[in-house]
């Protein structure tokens, strides 16, 4: 029998039986199985077309006829692991390398965000001989065993004698919730600050910081966008420490942002991370990844004298779709429309917020929002179970949404960067019939609209169990 011809039924039968139970499927109560996709558009196995407002992977839409043209001309020719010369490999290093500062000239390849990841940690501890590393709180950087250890999203759930001693927790750069907010005179340095007290503690300890790592917009942590000046600030106390900045732009690279193909860039030209970590869109769904640094780490790497083989990375059809990918980018003019269309998504979101006291704070860079709903806009308690409500409802309307976030009260806007303004208005519309219906049925709610917000201390609020989208 061939792929998706089974009842639905015998789909989820089957996934019971033989698929991993930590393995969580969205809706589970109702899952849905979808058999295509084009654009931003995915369909079931009735037909029913959802339109996706969160798939980052499928970066310039789902099945991009360019794209699987590539793959599939490769894959008819040729396709083995990178100890054989191949154009391929060297073109798309060449092509990739020429979105990015000069300085991140070495590319590492491998098929995973998190094998990226991991591999940058490596490099950090190879290249400055340290072992301890900063991450930021509710921070997600992958699932193999070294990155759940420096991603409290995941590890928050663990014993404090399960954590490692070596990772330590700066405060998430958040201006809408965190610690230092937008009233705050310069949030950029009292958040850079609580990095350079971590240096200085570890220090003290006699330990030594390898390396600061930070996805360069959290997503998973909350869809929060980092003060201007913020990486420079903290890369500056981190290399003074001896220590390398790794860039994590395996949700939020490629373009997503629009002003910008990489987001460290929305920092400033005068910030360069050591390391930058790619994923997710790169390959458009097909797996593959990257790792990009200086020659100078690159060099000490290789100075332990074992190679680097990775069976996967770098093969022809993967850097056949990875240059597909960087043409359509251009062709398609999708830094554009991440531009005008995430300016639109986020103008109809701002009317929304004048209806909805329910909106506390609408942040975002292109097509990367996130929409925070609170209780109230003075407490910010966090409006997790309205969030659910919201996404659950949407998807009775075929609209695929997330929320996540610390406190799953964050709508995520991430989708194809195809995405169009009718699409926003469809989404958008919908949202606001299920607020105003919300509203209806829950009177007694809040209605405060002030934006004057006071500060929250953390016990008031208590994370509910967090599930990874
Ligand atoms: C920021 C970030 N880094 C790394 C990863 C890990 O990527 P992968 O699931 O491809 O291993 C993820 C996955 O969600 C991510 O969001």
């Amino acid at each position: 029998m061939s792929a998706g011809t089974l009842d639905k039924n015998t789909t989820i039968d089957l996934r019971k039986k033989h698929v991993g139970p930590s393995c969580k499927i969205f809706f589970s109560h109702d899952p849905i199985k979808i058999v295509r996709a084009k654009g931003q558009y995915m369909y079931d196995e009735k037909g029913q077309r959802y339109l996706d407002c969160i798939n980052n992977v499928a970066h310039v839409g789902h099945c991009h006829p360019d794209v699987v043209k590539a793959g599939a001309q490769q894959m008819e020719q040729l396709n083995t692991n990178s100890r054989f010369l191949h154009d391929n490999l060297v073109l798309y290093a060449q092509k990739l390398q020429a979105t990015l500062p000069s300085k991140l000239s070495v590319c590492y390849f491998v098929n995973s965000g998190s094998e990226a990841n991991d591999l940058a940690l490596r490099l950090a501890w190879q290249y400055t001989g340290h072992k301890d590393i900063i991450t930021l709180e509710n921070a997600y950087h992958g699932h193999v065993s070294s990155l759940i250890d420096i991603s409290p999203y995941k590890f928050h759930q663990l014993s404090d004698a399960e954590h490692n001693p070596s990772v330590h927790v700066a405060p998430s750069p958040d201006v809408y919730r965190g610690k230092y907010r937008a009233d705050h005179p310069d949030p950029a340095t009292a958040y850079a600050d609580e990095v350079k007290n971590i240096i200085e503690k570890v220090d003290k300890k006699g330990g030594k910081i390898a390396a600061f790592i930070a996805e360069s917009l959290q997503s998973c942590g909350g869809q929060v966008i980092p003060p201007v000046g913020y990486f420079q600030q903290v890369a500056k106390h981190v290399r003074e420490a001896g220590g390398v900045f790794i860039a994590d732009e395996v949700q939020v690279g490629f373009g997503r942002v629009g002003s910008h193909f990489w987001a460290f860039q929305l920092q400033g030209d005068d910030f360069v991370p050591d390391i930058v970590t790619m994923g997710k869109p790169i390959g458009n769904g097909h797996p593959m990844s990257c790792v990009v640094t200086t020659t100078e780490v690159a060099e000490a790497f290789m100075s332990t004298g074992m190679e680097y083989f990775n069976t996967f990375g770098g093969n022809p059809v993967s850097c056949a779709i990875g240059l597909a990918v960087l043409d359509v980018i251009v062709k398609d003019d999708l830094q554009g429309n991440a531009v005008r269309v995430g300016r639109y998504l986020v103008s109809q979101l701002e009317k929304q917020k004048e209806k909805h006291s329910l909106i506390g704070d609408i942040r975002g860079c292109g097509l990367f929002v996130g929409v925070e709903l609170v209780r109230d806009r003075v407490k910010l308690t966090p409006a997790a179970a309205e969030a659910q409500e919201v996404i659950y409802k949407l998807k009775e309307q075929h609209i695929l949404l997330s929320a996540d976030g610390p406190h799953r009260n964050v709508l995520k806007f991430k989708p194809p960067m195809c995405f169009s303004a009718e699409d926003v208005d469809e989404v958008v519309q919908k949202i606001d019939h299920i607020l105003t219906e919300g509203r209806r049925l829950r009177p007694e709610q809040s209605t405060r609209s002030s934006t004057h917000q006071t500060r929250q201390t953390r016990q008031d609020m208590k994370p509910p169990v967090r599930k990874h989208i």
